[in-house]
C-alpha cells in the first residue's frame, strides 16, 4: 500500500495523480488538517508532526510513503529517510528534475510557502543540477487560504497573483515550479498570467507520482508486496466543511474523510 501525507487536503492533488497514473495500487491518505497549516510554522514543528504522520502509515500497512506537501518535504525529507526503512518519496526532487530539464534560457522560477522558500531547498537542489541555472524563488502565503476558501476564479484572487507573479515575470523565467499542494488548483489563472507559451508550469504533484511509477516498474520484487485493488483510505485529524469541498474539487467527486 502507498502511504501519502500531507498537512492537509492540497496533497490530495498528488493522491488524485497516484490514482490516476497507478491505478491498480491502493493508497491510504492522511491529512493533518487539525495542525494545518505547515508553511508557516518552524522546521522543528514541522519534522515532528512529519515523522508522526509517516509513523500512522506505516502502522496502518503504509510499505511506500509519499511527502505529498512541499513544506514538509523541504524540511522532514532527509530526517525520515534516516528514520524510517520504507521508501519516502517527496514532490520537490520530480518537480526540481522536471523543471532543469524543460528550461531553455535557465531561468527558472518556484513559487511555495513560506516554509518552502525559505528553506532554499529548491535553489540548492536545482543549482546541484544545473549550476549555471538561475533560480527566482516567490513566498506566496496567500494562496492557500485563497484555495481552502474556494476562490479560484475571484477577482482578488488574480489581483494576488499579478502582485505575486509580476517580479517573476520581469526575471523572463521560462520555467514556473508550482511548489505547493495547493498551487495546481491555481493552474489556469497561473499559467493566463504568465503566458502559456511563455512560462512552462511543472506541477509537483505529477511529477512526484511519475517519480513513483518508475520506481514500482524498475522494481518488481518490491512491487509485488505491495497490496493493491482494494479502496483507497482518506484519513485525516480533524474536518472542517473547507476541506471537504476542497477534497472534492480535487478528485470532482465526494470523498469520505474519516476523522482519526
Ligand atoms: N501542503 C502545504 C505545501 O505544499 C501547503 C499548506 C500548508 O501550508 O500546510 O506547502
Amino acid at each position: 500500500m502507498i502511504g501519502i501525507f500531507d498537512s492537509g487536503v492540497g496533497g490530495m492533488t498528488v493522491a488524485r495523480a497516484v490514482e490516476t497514473l497507478l491505478p491498480d495500487y491502493q493508497f491510504i491518505y492522511y491529512g493533518d488538517l487539525a495542525r494545518t497549516p505547515y508553511g508557516s510554522k518552524s522546521s522543528e514543528a514541522i519534522i515532528e508532526y512529519s515523522i508522526e504522520n509517516t509513523e500512522f502509515l506505516i502502522e496502518h500497512g503504509a510499505k511506500v510513503i509519499i511527502i505529498a506537501c512541499n513544506s514538509a518535504a523541504s524540511v522532514a525529507s532527509d530526517i525520515l529517510r534516516r528514520k524510517f526503512t520504507q521508501p519516502v518519496f517527496e514532490v520537490i526532487s520530480p518537480a526540481v528534475e522536471r523543471a532543469v530539464t524543460s528550461t531553455v534560457h535557465g531561468n527558472i522560477g518556484v513559487i511555495g510557502t513560506r516554509a518552502t522558500i525559505r528553506s532554499g531547498i529548491y535553489d540548492l537542489k536545482i543549482k546541484q543540477l544545473g549550476p549555471k541555472l538561475r533560480v527566482f524563488s516567490q513566498a506566496c502565503p496567500l494562496l492557500v487560504p485563497l484555495v481552502e476558501e474556494g476562490w479560484l476564479d475571484a477577482r482578488e484572487t488574480k489581483m494576488i497573483l499579478r502582485k505575486y507573479l509580476t517580479p517573476l515575470k520581469q526575471k523572463q523565467i521560462d520555467t514556473l515550479v508550482l511548489g505547493c499542494t495547493h498551487y495546481p488548483l491555481l493552474k489556469d489563472l497561473i499559467e493566463h498570467r504568465m503566458g502559456k507559451k511563455r512560462t512552462r508550469l511543472i506541477d509537483s504533484s505529477i511529477e512526484a507520482a511519475l517519480t513513483l511509477k518508475k520506481y514500482l516498474n524498475d522494481n518488481p520484487v518490491f512491487c509485488k508486496s505491495m497490496q493493491r485493488g482494494s479502496k483507497n483510505k482518506y484519513f485525516v485529524s480533524d474536518i472542517t466543511k473547507a476541506a471537504v469541498a476542497t477534497a472534492e474539487k480535487i478528485f470532482g467527486r465526494p470523498i469520505d474523510l474519516e476523522k482519526v
